[in-house]
């Protein structure tokens, strides 16, 4: 049967926003995977055929060989709806002549309100405070009840100074910190224009009262944070992590929390997602957790749709895509 449009693509959830989806369905027949929360990998490859064009891969499953093998020669695009492409094997979609391509910048403000949001949360404990209230223990006429970490004159460490790791220092500028200092491979003239001071890691633990862990998850920062890391970070300092669970040995990050080697942690992202809701990390009082919610937001999301779509439908055209990898 002749198609109608020129084009088919495989987007990998059904929802996706509408305007998002609407742009691309005025080209392009859609094989849309219907189940929700998400699909199962086999799922999303019995519908990896040879007659796609693209695909808009949005699901913690990878993206890798098998899916390329299964999809043929035809397929030109995989554009993926997250700025992280640790699940997406782009050197072999890229030595097949794939276009691949990611949504940079469209999500920096949206991750850096929920470094904020968890650093707060963590340092005055809020949810602690929550609970005292839900189990009749508000106690708050003791002085020393649920005292929490300044946030004024801390020294706060970026491991990872990318769009994000900057979007969020300069968050924290405001709120008078007393030094900030980063690390990762090069030292980054925006962060000297910040004020901030490229450091080791092992120096960046040592002198840390909050670390904030930025960094893309890659075979090098696989369980960067583990046992010996934790042991050289100050017993008062806090751990943000909003970048990927898996930077973390959540093993020892939860004896480095029990036995009092850090003062808290605070995490966006876990290993696995969904964390296991008896998981160890949910008994601790000094560890807040969100459920990978850095980019949910309505307008962030549905930027980083159009941002797929454009890289999708770029690509389709022979075009420079605005945000290749
Ligand atoms: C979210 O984690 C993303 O990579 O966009």
């Amino acid at each position: 049967m002749a198609l109608s449009k020129p084009f088919k693509i495989l987007v990998t959830h059904p929802e996706i926003p509408a305007f998002a989806i609407k742009k691309l369905m005025q080209r392009c027949e859609l094989v849309v995977c219907p189940e929700v929360p998400y699909s199962t990998r086999d799922q999303i490859l019995s519908r990896v055929t040879p007659d796609l064009d693209g695909i808009l891969w949005l699901s913690k499953h990878r993206m890798d060989k098998e899916v390329l093998d299964l999809a043929g020669p035809k397929l030109k695009v995989v554009a993926t709806m997250a700025v992280g492409y640790d699940n997406i094997e782009v050197a072999e979609a890229k030595s097949r002549g794939i276009k691949v391509g990611n949504t940079p910048g469209v999500l920096d403000a949206a991750v850096a309100e929920i470094a904020l949001c968890l650093l707060l949360e963590i340092a005055r404990r809020v949810p602690e405070g929550r609970n005292s209230i839900l189990e009749g223990r508000w106690e708050a006429v003791r002085p020393q009840w649920l005292l929490g970490k300044d946030i004024r004159g801390s020294t706060v460490g970026v491991v990872g100074l990318g769009n994000i790791g900057l979007s969020i220092v300069k968050r924290l500028l405001p709120f008078e910190i007393g030094k900030f200092i980063y690390t990762g491979h090069n030292r980054k003239p925006e962060g000297d224009k910040l004020g901030g001071t490229f450091v080791s890691f092992d120096e960046l633990l040592q002198q840390s009262d909050f670390v904030i862990v930025s960094c893309p998850l890659t075979p090098e920062s696989k369980f960067l944070f583990n046992a010996q890391a934790f042991a050289k970070m100050k017993e008062s300092a806090i751990l943000v992590n909003i970048a990927r669970g898996d930077i973390i040995d959540q093993e020892a990050l939860v004896s480095a929390l029990q036995n009092g080697k850090i003062w808290g942690a605070a995490l966006d992202v876990m290993s696995p997602e969904p964390l296991p809701a008896d998981h160890p990390l949910t008994k601790l009082k000094n560890c807040v957790l969100a459920p990978h919610l850095g980019s949910a937001t309505e307008k962030t999301r549905g930027d980083m749709a159009m941002l797929a779509v454009d890289n999708i439908l770029a690509a389709l055209d022979g075009k420079q895509m605005p945000a290749p990898l």
